[in-house]
């Protein structure tokens, strides 16, 4: 039986429909149940629906700071699809700690830059400031505290001198949409184990190789 995902988005849905095209395989061991967006005008939910997967928006505004109202119907929802995974793509909503917990272990979010650095707002903004030669992405679970959370998987990217916020996000954006489905698919098939603020990962794993920049010429 394959897992049960809702994926939650705000806007463009990139890695929304990364995740969708991964979940076509008849091995990826997760079905993408639904796409779920706070915003009516989100464009994901287009995508979503072209790919023929079921959308819903559940507007996130008339709640205000009434966090517990809004997750109180996402949960209804939720509960009718029978979702047993959430993936955040995108999702610019912040969770009360009730909903945190009761998704605790379930609940991935990708973040554009290699946490725990750059975590929040313009993440590649501030690794340009910081001036690191390598940034990347980070899949991880979510836990109250925003951008944070057991670590399942990062990539990297080296950062060049003339990159401007947007170029690097491209860049990073190629990574998140091969990691995050990999992710998805090592939760969806009982890999992943949580030991306090680590995630582990059973079963063989390549040591995967060495990102050096810049390299010198
Ligand atoms: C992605 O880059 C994702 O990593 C980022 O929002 C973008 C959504 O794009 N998420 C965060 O910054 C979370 N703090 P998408 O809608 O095209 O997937």
């Amino acid at each position: 039986m394959k897992a049960r995902v809702a994926i939650l988005i705000s806007g463009r849905g990139s890695n929304m429909a990364a995740l969708i095209d991964a979940a076509t395989a008849a091995d990826f061991p997760a079905e993408i149940a639904t796409v779920i967006s706070n915003r009516a005008d989100a464009a994901g939910l287009e995508k979503a629906a072209a790919s023929g997967i079921k959308t819903k928006v559940i507007e996130s505004k008339p709640f205000g700071k009434d966090r517990a109202g809004f997750e109180a119907v996402l949960q209804r929802a939720l509960d009718e699809e029978k979702v047993e995974l959430i993936c955040l793509g995108g999702f610019m909503r912040l969770f009360t700690a009730e909903f945190v917990q009761r998704w605790y272990g379930k609940m991935l979010n990708i973040h554009p830059s290699l946490l725990p650095s750059f975590p929040g707002l313009d993440p590649h903004g501030q690794a340009l400031r910081a001036g690191v030669k390598i940034s990347g992405a980070t899949v991880h679970f979510v836990i109250p505290e925003t951008d944070a959370g057991p670590i399942v998987m990062q990539g990297a990217v080296a950062v060049a001198d003339d990159d401007t916020a947007e170029t690097l996000s491209q860049r990073i954006l190629d990574i998140e949409h091969r990691i995050y489905p990999e992710a998805l698919r090592l939760l969806a098939s009982g890999r992943l184990r949580l030991e306090g603020d680590f995630c582990r990962i059973a079963g063989d794993t390549e040591r995967g190789g060495t990102l050096i920049s810049p390299r010198t010429i």
